[in-house]
């Protein structure tokens, strides 16, 4: 399959040949620290900074004080830094650096893509669903799960730092990197971006991997990425942009950040001085900052900005253009020593130091904790978004039960097999028809889980629409898989599906009654077929285990708790974004395209709020086995504006079976405020047997990082509480309240 990406060949082989090189030197103590033999506190002699009683801070100093400058400069280049014994290093454009080796006791770091799984393992490792289908899971459990899961693949796979999670709002539902994402909302996806953070970063005390959350700030498109402004205010990029970075930093500490290709407001994000304005001073981000591959355009500005470490090899943090910087006045050694500091304090921090990872590598990583992950995530990610007449869950009065469509099967049609939406594509040199070899086929667990009810399935892969159709003639029951795909480096053009999805579904539901589709999408698409069928189900790209967590729910074993993370608009037409200029921007004389973010805060679902467009379904949508009733709602506190405001209230299941539901509530601030629509100010899980109430209660904190009862202004650079009525809401999603309670504030 080919994807329009110059140059993804080269980064990739390169990122293998990082690995290799890394894995040779393979330990922590290089040859110089051997050398130096063991100290008597129980850390080699010489090496002050491998005492593990001090705090990170402390020895990050220590090895700075030790250090000359070219070798505090090694830390501002991620190949430098992380291969300590290396001391050459050749650019892309075929520029030499050298630098003298490191100062003894520092660490191989080895840095691996993984929004999604660990990319170019070099092993088997697990593929787990995309990052979208960990978001509708709403649920931080999981995503805890999937980073402690995921850094155990990492570190024995020979990686030990993770270039990931990413956070975006969702600003177009086009955009390519949606499956990457975690939704469109911050309050959702910084809570369970923090949440795999702490997973992968603390989830192995012996096997410690550290994450890089990206991509600061406002990445909102993969169309001209690397030459495009997204021009927004002040009060957009703060409430929307900057928010879900935010949030995820006041509930984990990631190593690092990466900054992103496009430009804010006419200045790179490398090179902006929001890296160190908002990021670092006003968020309070302690890690450091590193750049996305190539994403750095200059020396001096982005060392002014924040920038500490460049990707890759040295192009602009080179020791001569670093020193010439310096010469000039440009930039002061207490900004090169700071750079430095961070680097090598979140390397401590993350017990890179003190943890060297093994030479040897086992020939797959995947365990029983992986796999059930990976099936938690795609169980619990699938959205049930339409379902009349009872036609799901399946069982015996679905009669035989015709499966149609290439992505049941892992036998290839034309190069489309389940594995083709395993996961989201990505210019790694991953090839998505074979790099989920362990892929559990929907047809073959539905086929296997049908007959425990006596019932017969028949295939057809529907690359032959008179074919599919006779194929559902002759059986009572029709599902049919219908697929897109999407990843990094371009954007869809439409939300249509691919390989003729949208035609084989309309002709298959004119040919059986009880037709139900399965969609495995990474982002929204429209359903024009939506009112011929039955039922309806997002699976998003559910990964290696996606049959086995499919055929549980399909066959009712397990019930449907994922909830939308995005909007599903119900045309192009509707979306915040629908105007060039908007998206994907026009292109000024310096060719960079200009990109008005005019939407302002109406982004997501407040879009369709503020506007009052009915989307096709809600974010925070889903169906579920059962049903639930809201009751009682009370709300308390917060009346000056400062302290916790509680909302309780109980939800019953007034169904048969059990299910998990996740009660949201959302806040509708006063109109002097001049917020659009309702905000998402907390949520909870719960899991309920029939017959079953809870009283549950939410607390928002109207200091926290959400802000939930506030909005940025600019007249003092802070943000203010309106005074006025606040409308608390309890629904089942964005656009259905089931509760609501107005209160007075300050
Ligand atoms: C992506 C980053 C990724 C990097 C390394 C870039 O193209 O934007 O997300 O971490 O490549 O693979």
């Amino acid at each position: 399959m080919s994807f329009p990406y110059p140059g993804s060949r080269r980064r990739s082989t390169l990122l293998i040949a990082l690995a290799a090189t890394s894995l040779a030197v393979g330990v922590v103590d290089g040859p110089a620290a051997q050398a130096a033999g063991r100290g008597t506190s129980g850390y080699p002699a010489g090496c002050p900074w491998m005492d593990t009683h001090l705090d990170a801070s402390t020895r990050a100093n220590l090895l700075l004080a030790a250090s000359s400058l070219d070798q505090k400069l090694r830390w501002l280049d991620e190949k430098a830094a992380n291969s300590p014994d290396q001391t050459s290093f050749t650019s892309f454009s075929g520029t030499t650096t050298t630098y003298p080796a490191q100062v003894p006791c520092t660490p191989t770091v080895v840095y691996a893509d993984s929004a999604d799984f660990v990319r170019n393992a070099g092993t088997d490792v697990t593929v787990y669903p995309s990052q979208v289908d960990l978001a509708a899971t709403w649920s931080s459990q999981l995503a805890y799960a999937k980073g402690k899961a995921e850094a155990n693949d990492a570190f024995e796979s020979g990686h030990n730092v993770i270039l990931g999670p990413d956070l975006e709002n969702g600003r177009t539902v086009l955009d390519g990197r949606t499956p990457e994402d975690l939704g469109e909302d911050s309050l959702l996806g910084g809570t369970q971006a923090a949440a795999q953070i702490n997973g992968l970063q603390n989830g192995n005390a012996d096997e410690p991997v550290m994450a890089v959350l990206k991509h600061y700030v406002a990445n909102e498109q993969e169309a001209n990425r690397n030459n495009m402004s997204a021009n927004m205010t002040t009060r957009t990029l703060e409430e929307v942009y900057n928010q879900p970075f935010n949030i995820a930093l006041s509930q984990s500490s990631p190593g690092g950040i990466m900054c992103s290709y496009n430009q804010i407001n006419g200045a790179y994000a490398c090179e902006n001085p929001i890296l160190d304005s908002v990021l670092k001073g006003q968020d309070g981000f302690q890690g450091y900052v590193t750049s996305d591959f190539f994403a750095v355009h200059s020396t001096a500005p982005s060392l002014n900005a924040g920038l500490d470490q460049e990707l890759n090899n040295p192009i602009y943090y080179t020791p001569a253009n670093i020193q010439a910087a310096l010469d000039a006045g440009q930039v002061t050694m207490s900004q090169i020593n700071e750079a430095a500091f961070r680097v090598v304090r979140s390397y401590i921090a993350s017990g890179l130091f003190d943890h060297p990872m093994s030479s040897t590598l086992p020939t797959t990583t995947q365990t029983a904790y992986s796999e059930s992950v990976a099936e938690q995530v795609a169980q619990n990610g699938s959205v049930l978004l339409k379902n009349s007449g009872q036609a799901l869950p399946l069982g015996k009065s679905s009669g035989t039960i015709a499966v149609i469509g290439q992505t049941a099967s892992a036998t290839p049609t034309g190069g489309v097999s389940a594995q083709t939406v395993c996961t989201q594509l990505a210019p790694d040199g991953m090839d998505n028809a074979t790099d989920c070899p362990d892929v559990v086929a929907p047809l073959d667990s539905i086929t296997s889980r049908a007959a425990q009810d006596g019932l017969s399935v028949t295939y057809d892969n529907g690359s032959d629409i008179a074919s599919a159709v006779a194929a559902a003639k002759s059986a009572k029951t029709a599902v049919v898989f219908a697929y897109a795909e999407e990843g990094e480096g371009a954007d869809r053009t439409s939300l249509s599906l691919d390989g003729n999805g949208d035609a084989l579904i309309e002709a298959v539901a004119a040919a059986n009654p009880n037709t139900v589709v399965i969609l495995e999408t990474g982002s929204a698409v429209a359903m024009p077929w939506l009112g011929q069928v039955k039922g309806v189900v997002e699976a998003w790209y559910p990964g290696e285990q996606q049959g086995t967590a499919l055929a549980k729910l399909l066959f009712g074993d397990a019930d449907f708790t994922g909830r939308l993370p995005i909007t599903f608009p119900a045309s192009l037409a509707d979306t915040p974004t629908d105007t060039t200029a908007q998206y994907p921007g026009i292109e000024d004389a310096n060719g960079i395209y200009q990109v008005s973010y005019s939407e302002g805060l109406e982004v997501g679902y407040k879009w369709y709020e503020a506007q009052g467009i009915k989307p096709l379904f809600p974010f925070g949508y889903g169906l579920s086995y059962t049903d639930y009733s809201y009751s009682g709602m009370k709300v308390t506190g917060g009346g000056n504006g400062k302290s916790d405001i509680k909302v309780s209230f109980t939800v019953r299941n007034d169904g048969t079976k059990t299910g998990t539901v996740t009660p949201q509530l959302y806040v509708t601030q006063p109109s002097a405020a001049d917020e659009p629509g309702h905000a998402l100010v907390g949520y909870q899980q719960i899991t309920l047997k029939p017959g079953q109430s809870q009283k549950v209660t939410i607390t928002v904190d109207p200091n926290g990082a959400a802000h939930p009862i506030s909005y940025y202004d600019t007249s003092t650079n802070s943000w203010v509480t309106a005074p006025g009525t606040y409308t608390f809401q309890v629904g089942s999603d964005s656009q259905t309240a089931k509760l609501s309670q107005s209160v007075r504030i300050r």
